[in-house]
């Protein structure tokens, strides 16, 4: 499964820290276990990347994947850390493919398949993904900020609480989804 996963996510290869790599592969281990969908699924229309766009596109689903979305945020939070570094932010790189990669997991135990639908099951309504997510990667060895941008990318934390490295994933996640959820909402 570990070389099924970093297919689908080539940026994780670059992480430097072989024990932070091994912690991420569980966490997505764990959850691919828990979740109704196939490890098959994930680089397929089967599983959306946001039910918001679902939901406003009348239940067919964006083009954009689940996996193409995570890869793109994590693209777009390498640069943004890139230029943030060069006036000594601070960030380790390692941190912020790590924290861009799992920042949705959670998404994979917030749905549920309801007549060849996906749909929000109840775990997904009461607890939302940032917490799913973070649930987990809490039972595994992931670094602190790492966890609290899988809980705080959304709108569960303030933004004068979350840690720079959390704020980095928050924008790039709303960079791709406004956007498409305006082009999708209007068309
Ligand atoms: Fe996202």
């Amino acid at each position: 499964m570990r070389e099924r996963i970093l297919g689908f996510f080539p940026r994780l290869k670059e992480i430097e820290d072989t024990s932070l790599l091994d912690s991420v592969i569980e966490v997505w281990e764990d959850v691919l276990e828990m979740t109704v969908f196939a490890i098959d699924d994930l680089g397929t229309r089967k599983i959306p990347f946001t039910l918001l766009i679902t939901e406003l596109v009348k239940n067919d689903v964006a083009n954009t994947t689940f996996v193409e979305h995570v890869n793109e945020v994590t693209e777009a939070a390498l640069l943004l850390a890139a230029s943030l570094n060069r006036n000594d932010a601070g960030l380790e790189r390692d941190h912020v493919i790590a924290a861009a990669n799992l920042h949705d997991v959670g998404k994979l135990l917030e749905y549920s398949v309801v007549d060849d639908k996906v749909v929000q099951n109840e775990s997904g309504r009461k607890l939302r993904h940032p917490f799913l997510g973070a649930a987990i990667a809490f039972r595994r060895d992931l670094p602190l900020d790492v966890i609290q941008t899988i809980f705080g990318h959304s709108k569960e934390l303030a933004d004068e609480k979350r840690s720079l490295l959390c704020k980095v994933i928050n924008r790039a996640d709303f960079f791709f989804f406004h956007p498409i959820r305006d082009l999708l909402s209007t068309s």
